[in-house]
C-alpha cells in the first residue's frame, strides 16, 4: 500500500503527484475493465478481493483508518441506535461508529471482503453480512437511525448506478439520517477513466427516495488529489 493508495481510501482521489496508475488503482481498473466486458458490473469486487487475499492485486481503498470525511462529522454517540454500513469492505468504518457506541450492521457484495473483516476484528459487535444493495433483505425497510453511503455508488457504472442510488435511503428509519459520502463532478458524462466515476448533483439529489428529504447538501474540497471536491450529503426521514 503506497502514501497514494492511503489517501485513495478516502474517496479513490489520487494525490495529485501521484500517477492515476498505481498499482493498487491498476487492479482495479484491470479487473473492473473485466467484469463489465462480460455484463457483470459488480462482479470485479470479489475478483479483487480474492487476487489480493492471494497476493496477486492490492485494494486500493483498503486502509485500517476510517474515512476522514466520516470522522469530520464529528457524530454524537450511537447510545445503541442502529446504523448500517453500506458496501463495508473489511470494516474500517463498520468498526468507527462500533466504537461510537451504535449498533452496527455492515454488508458487502463481496463474501472475501465480509471473511476479511470478520477475521480483522474477531471480537467485534459489528454484524457483518454478504447482501447486495441492488437486492437487500426486506426486512432492513425503514430499519436504520443511521445508513453510511461512502465511496460505494463511485464505484458503480452508469448502467445501474441509478438502481443503487436508489436503495440506500429506503434503509433510513423515521428521524433516521442517511450520511452519502462521495467524489463530486459537475460533468453529465463519464470521462471514461473510472473506476471511480465521480456523482453529480443531480445524482446526489437521487437519494432523496421515498420520503427522505435534504437536510444539508455540500461539496467539500478536497485539494491536492485528483479528485479535488467531494460531496457529504445528509437526508432524513
Ligand atoms: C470503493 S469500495 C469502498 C469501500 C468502503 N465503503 C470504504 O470507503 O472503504 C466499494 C465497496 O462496495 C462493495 N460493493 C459494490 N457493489 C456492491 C453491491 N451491489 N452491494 C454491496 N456492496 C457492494 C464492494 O465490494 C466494495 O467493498
Amino acid at each position: 500500500m503506497t502514501a497514494a493508495d492511503a489517501s485513495a481510501a478516502d474517496g479513490d482521489p489520487l494525490p495529485s503527484s501521484s500517477p492515476s496508475s498505481s498499482p493498487s488503482a491498476g487492479d482495479a481498473r484491470r479487473l473492473a475493465a473485466a467484469s463489465l466486458a462480460v455484463g457483470d458490473p459488480t462482479g470485479w469486487f470479489e475478483h479483487l478481493y480474492a487476487e489480493a487475499r492471494d497476493g496477486r492485486a492490492e485494494v486500493p481503498w483498503d486502509v485500517a483508518a476510517p474515512s476522514a470525511h466520516l470522522r469530520a462529522l464529528d457524530l454524537p454517540a450511537g447510545d445503541g441506535r442502529r446504523a448500517l454500513v453500506v458496501g463495508c469492505g473489511p470494516g474500517r468504518d463498520a468498526e468507527y461508529l462500533g466504537a461510537l457506541g451504535y449498533a452496527v450492521t455492515a454488508f458487502d457484495i463481496s463474501a472475501t471482503a465480509i471473511d476479511l473483516a470478520r477475521a480483522r476484528h474477531p471480537s467485534s459487535p459489528v454484524s457483518y453480512a454478504v447482501a447486495d444493495l441492488l437486492s437487500p433483505p426486506a426486512a432492513w425497510r425503514h430499519g436504520f437511525d443511521l445508513v453510511l453511503e461512502s465511496n460505494n455508488v463511485q464505484a458503480l457504472p452508469a448502467d445501474i448506478r441509478a438502481r443503487a442510488i436508489a436503495v440506500p435511503g429506503m434503509f433510513v428509519a423515521p428521524g433516521g439520517l442517511l450520511v452519502v459520502l462521495a467524489a463530486a463532478t459537475s460533468r453529465v458524462d463519464s470521462d471514461g477513466s473510472g473506476p471511480p466515476w465521480p456523482l453529480t448533483r443531480a445524482e446526489i439529489d437521487g437519494f432523496a427516495v421515498d420520503g427522505l428529504r435534504p437536510v444539508s447538501i455540500t461539496q467539500v474540497d478536497a485539494a491536492g488529489t485528483t479528485l479535488p471536491t467531494r460531496w457529504q450529503a445528509l437526508f432524513t426521514r
